[in-house]
């Protein structure tokens, strides 16, 4: 397909055959280059789909009905439209296609609803954990340039879930605010290491339009258990990741595809009372390690 108008054909009149060219033709001659080509691919697939499904009247104005809903959903804080590309998966793949990097550096993700600015900054080793609640888990790894050198001065930004599903932002007064995020920054050796408690699967809101999409699509709306990460210094890509737990029942129906197989770790349950007295967790408790490799930016 081409979003030029075909010249073997006559545009004269609108007709079912001729439908696309037609309406990518009164668009010539304003707007930008770049305009044409986005607003002529939409309409050349767009009027194939509708082409390839026939669609009924009713069936489209459900479609119409379905398109004001969502938008209807939409306020300050839930963004269904958002919702809607992810479990369509073109959130992800417009990231892919945008975060493109050679082989070994870390893998863009999506970035997701949750992540909130101005998290604490907290020293090295510290908990994420606020209130305690959960399996405790211990995050070690590095922050190093696609040789393996380490990279001073790396700032990590992390959010997760707490041990039964929900960020803080959506149990206020539950969980402490801030609660399972945290800011920390490299030292020479490029070593990042946390406390925190082990994650686990949610579901994504399935109370407006895109949560009956999902149940007429015969699909769920779970998330398998991950944690969040934005790895940025200075001149590097910015990672925008997760990474998941390899034993989540979900890996391979995460709703919204952010799952990508480089980004899964082994997540290991250790019952050593010395090591976890000495790291500062009460034990058993589960450990995970993880390395971000970042590109030099071009
Ligand atoms: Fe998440």
């Amino acid at each position: 397909m081409t979003d030029s108008v075909r010249e073997d054909i006559d545009i004269t009149y609108f007709t079912e055959a001729n439908s696309a060219d037609v309406v990518i033709e009164r668009m010539s001659g304003t707007g930008t280059p770049r305009m044409a080509k986005v607003m002529g691919s939409v309409i050349r697939h767009l009027h194939a789909v509708v082409k390839e499904v026939e669609p009924t009247q009713d069936e489209w104005m459900a479609a119409i009905q379905f398109l004001t809903a969502t938008g209807q959903m939409c306020d300050d804080r839930r963004q269904e439209y958002i919702l809607l590309s992810d479990v369509l998966g073109v959130s992800m793949l417009v990231d892919a296609i945008n975060t493109r990097r050679p082989t070994g550096a870390t893998e863009n993700t999506v970035l997701g609803p949750f992540h909130v600015e101005n998290a604490p900054t907290r020293p090295m080793g510290a908990t994420i954990s606020d209130d305690g609640k959960g399996e405790p888990l211990v995050v070690t790894g590095k922050v190093v340039d696609t040789d393996g050198n380490p990279i001073e001065g790396a700032v990590v930004d992390t959010w997760q879930t707490s041990h039964d599903g929900f960020y803080d932002s959506q149990q206020p007064g539950i969980q402490p605010e801030h609660n399972l995020r945290g800011v920390f920054r490299t030292g020479a050796d490029g070593r990042l290491w946390y406390r925190s408690v082990k994650p686990t699967y949610y579901g994504i809101p399935d109370d407006g339009p895109v949560g009956q999409m999902l149940r007429a699509m015969g699909r769920g709306n779970t998330r398998p258990a991950h944690l969040h990460y934005i790895v940025s210094a200075d001149g590097y890509e910015t990672v925008t990741t997760h990474i998941f737990v390899d034993d989540d029942p979900y890996l391979t129906e995460d709703a919204v595809f952010g799952v990508k197989e480089s980004l899964i770790r082994t997540f290991v349950h250790r019952d050593d009372p010395v090591k976890a007295a000495e790291l500062g967790v009460s034990n058993p408790y589960w450990s995970v390690e993880t390395d971000f490799v970042l590109t030099e930016q071009s």
